[in-house]
């Protein structure tokens, strides 16, 4: 993100892109922003008009959002200008270099999409999916040539997010990797690549082990909601935004974490290769969380999405600032 501030200047050095997103929900305008505001024309694809307005209207508004903020420092418009709304995809993917899907998390909804993109867009594109969930190589499989079709799984939300998750499929190719990692460094981002199409990916696997492991603790009555969330956060969390699992396991020692390891704690921690009884009771409870107004927490308070997603969204802009500011002192 604060690349993208600070190469703002630099706009034209991308004009050689074109970037298509397709699909303008959530993660698609986000992700249009992202580009857009890093420099790159952008063309954002949905099945209506009134989809696209929602999308430019969601764009506008946080794009005025992050200029208060100070993070964002061109004008909303100026931005803006750089994104054409459209409803024709052919059109929009016929000079394309680097179509970013981002439509329901469908299998054969993207399957039929990238047969058309497959077909529409010249061979010099890169054919990206935001796929959280569904393997690069299925969606891939009806196509000619599954070597330029990848997966480019954004974190949301993403127009705030450095994370993206470049993933191989079975046939994709290492030059298409590469591109995809070459246009995601230009707009800002941190992309990390998972060399196996796995479930989850890279991301998604650690905050599910996580989350089984959470849920196993409040299962067993090891502690509640509350406090699991705090240690968390306050313990796990602050260190985690400088050093990774790996990095603190090099520095407590690769043999300590071995004998914790095998001492019993690898054992105890939970397997389950099911949801836990626990998570299937509060479904069949319709105890969904936010949605229902009540899950491991109750969302009826002050406690609420609202103020969630704002602190949310603070502490993202608070990091961003720092770390901005620290890098104008360098
Ligand atoms: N929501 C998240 O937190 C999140 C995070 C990472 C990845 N993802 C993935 O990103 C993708 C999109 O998720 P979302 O939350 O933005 O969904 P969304 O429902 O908000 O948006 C999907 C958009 O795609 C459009 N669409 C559907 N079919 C289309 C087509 N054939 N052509 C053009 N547009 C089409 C829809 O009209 C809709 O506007 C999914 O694959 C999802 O798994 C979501």
């Amino acid at each position: 993100m604060i690349k993208i501030i600070s190469e703002m200047s630099k706009a034209t050095d991308y004009n050689q892109e074109k970037v298509v997103i397709v699909g303008s929900g959530l993660m698609g305008s986000g992700i249009g922003q992202a580009f857009a505001t890093a420099g790159f024309k952008v063309t954002l694809v949905d099945l209506n008009s009134e989809l696209l307005e929602r999308a430019r209207e969601r764009i506008k508004d946080s794009l005025e959002f992050l200029s208060g903020t100070g993070l964002v420092t061109e004008s909303s418009e100026k931005i803006l200008d750089r994104i054409t709304f459209a409803t024709d995809l052919k059109s929009a993917a016929k000079d394309a270099t680097f179509i970013e899907e981002a439509i329901f998390e469908n299998l054969a909804a993207k399957k039929e999409l990238f047969v058309t993109l497959d077909q529409e867009s010249t061979s010099n594109c890169v054919l990206a999916s935001n796929t959280s969930s569904l393997p690069v190589s299925q969606i891939a499989q009806s196509c000619k040539h599954p070597e330029r079709i990848v997966g480019a799984h954004f974190w949301n939300p993403p127009q705030l997010m450095a994370a993206v998750e470049v993933v191989k499929g079975e046939r994709t190719s290492d030059d298409t990797i590469q591109r995809a990692v070459s246009v995601l460094r230009k707009a800002g981002k941190k992309p990390a690549v998972v060399n196996k199409d796995v479930p989850g990916q890279i991301g998604i696997r650690i905050l599910y082990a996580m989350i089984r492991e959470a849920t196993s603790l409040v299962e067993k009555g090891v502690a509640t909601p509350e406090d699991i969330d705090t240690i968390v956060k306050e313990a796990l969390g602050t260190r985690l935004e400088v050093l990774g699992p790996l990095e603190l396991a090099d520095l407590s020692g690769v043999d300590l974490v071995y004998n914790v390891a095998k001492g019993g704690l690898y054992k105890s921690l939970d397997s389950s290769e099911e949801p836990q009884k626990i998570l299937r009771e509060m479904v069949e409870r319709k105890q969904l969380g936010i949605k229902t107004g009540k899950g491991f927490y109750d969302w009826t308070g002050s406690r609420n999405a609202e103020s969630t997603i704002k602190m949310r969204d603070d502490h993202l802009i608070k990091i961003l600032k720092e770390r901005k500011e620290s890098r104008a002192e360098i």
